[in-house]
């Protein structure tokens, strides 16, 4: 494990951890990433060239590890919807050693916080002996990953110190929006048109603001429903369980809490065998054509004794839920929805008196396969 150099005790001000301190910067990030990327007119500006080789594609291929690959589940959803074009996301120590079918142009993007991801750049190394383009969305100018692809997107977060991420997921997020608007502004996709994504951002990163200046809310929650269980379950339906894979994983990494992500229509096929008395059940409900459902699921563990915790939009809430959301965009929802669960996991980590920001057997960057 290693800390960036400087990286000292003062840059946390007055926080106890960085993760904290990550986690609220999160809205100085993305309006950030809106002024580097967006010009006034709403015209995406990333370099020509790039997109060039995007709209060539018929397939985007993310690759990433960790909290990047979630990223990427996200991303899948916002390229396919704003582009219309077909996206795969993949594990990197997957993908080296058993790459799928490509399709005839593939196009493919890495995202990493580091950029020196170890079980990354081996993909990387073979795409470019496959002789395909390639680009890299990362946090760390001239790191071996943005070096060796055809392409870099910087995330310009800001170092990132706590082993768990949160800032960089966030920017990887609004990196993939920007890029999927540019791509479907090309391709001349409707919804494109209709994607205001300096508005949508602006109203993410408001949402996040509300949100982080909210803390009390979850650190209460954190205290009655986290702070002396040993498992607990996120769930969601469709896009909101993309968002319920990286909570589980904030809050694993941190407290120690064995947590899975499920997507809540798949929990009787199983899961559901795992519910006790009191063990904690989060809920993501963002979406309105599976609000009902997930209620309905929510309903089914309640049955059996589970303690849940409602994160809901404003639009979707109903009297007892105890996280609300402030509106955002539909595809933007994993923006909001996961500020509670990176609380919710600092928040419990530090109840339960761990070191936050350097979990056990876990380092910033893994440079080894
Ligand atoms: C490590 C870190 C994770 C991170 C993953 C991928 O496992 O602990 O927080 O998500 O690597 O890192 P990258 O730098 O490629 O995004």
């Amino acid at each position: 494990f290693h800390v960036d150099d400087d990286a000292t005790a003062s840059d946390k001000g007055a926080y106890d951890f960085f993760m904290l301190k990550e986690i609220d910067e999160q809205p100085g990030v993305i309006r950030g990433l809106e002024q580097t990327y967006i010009a006034q007119d709403g015209q995406i500006e990333v370099d020509d060239k790039l997109m060039s080789a995007m709209n060539q594609a018929d397939r985007l291929y993310i690759v990433a590890a960790g909290t990047s690959y979630n990223a990427g589940l996200v991303g899948k959803n916002i390229f396919e919807k704003l582009a219309a074009v077909p996206t795969e996301v993949h594990i990197a120590s997957e993908f080296g050693y058993n790459m799928p079918l490509l399709s005839e142009k593939p196009f493919f993007i890495f995202l990493t916080q580091s950029g020196e991801t170890a079980d990354s750049r081996e993909v990387l190394a073979k795409v470019n002996q496959l002789g395909y383009e390639s680009l890299t969305i990362t946090n760390v100018p001239n790191s071996t990953l943005s070096r060796e692809a055809t392409y870099t997107m910087l995330l310009n977060a800001g170092p990132e110190i706590a082993v768990a991420s949160t800032k960089a997921y966030t920017a990887q997020i609004a990196a993939e929006t920007i890029l999927a608007k540019g791509l479907g502004m090309l391709k001349v996709t409707p919804a494109a048109a209709e994607f205001d994504t300096a508005f949508e951002l602006t109203k993410a990163a408001n949402a996040i603001q509300t949100l982080v200046d909210q803390k009390d809310i979850v650190e209460d929650l954190a205290a009655t429903h986290l702070s002396t269980t040993r498992n607990a379950f996120y769930i969601g339906r469709g896009i909101d369980y993309q968002t319920a894979i990286e909570a589980s994983l904030k809050l694993k990494e941190v407290s120690y809490v064995q947590t899975e992500g499920f997507a809540s229509g798949e929990l009787k096929h199983g899961t559901i065998s795992l519910i006790e008395e009191n063990t904690p059940v989060i809920a993501i409900i963002t979406d309105q054509k599976t609000a009902e459902l997930t209620r309905s699921n929510e309903q089914e563990v309640i049955s059996r004794g589970a303690s849940v915790i409602n994160i809901v939009s404003e639009n979707l809430a109903e009297e007892d839920d105890q996280i609300v959301l402030p509106a955002v965009h539909q595809l933007l929802t994993p923006l909001a929805a996961i500020i509670p669960a990176q609380l919710l996991a600092y928040y419990t980590s530090k109840e339960r008196g761990y070191d936050v920001d350097k979990p056990r057997n876990l380092a910033k960057s893994v440079t080894v396969e």
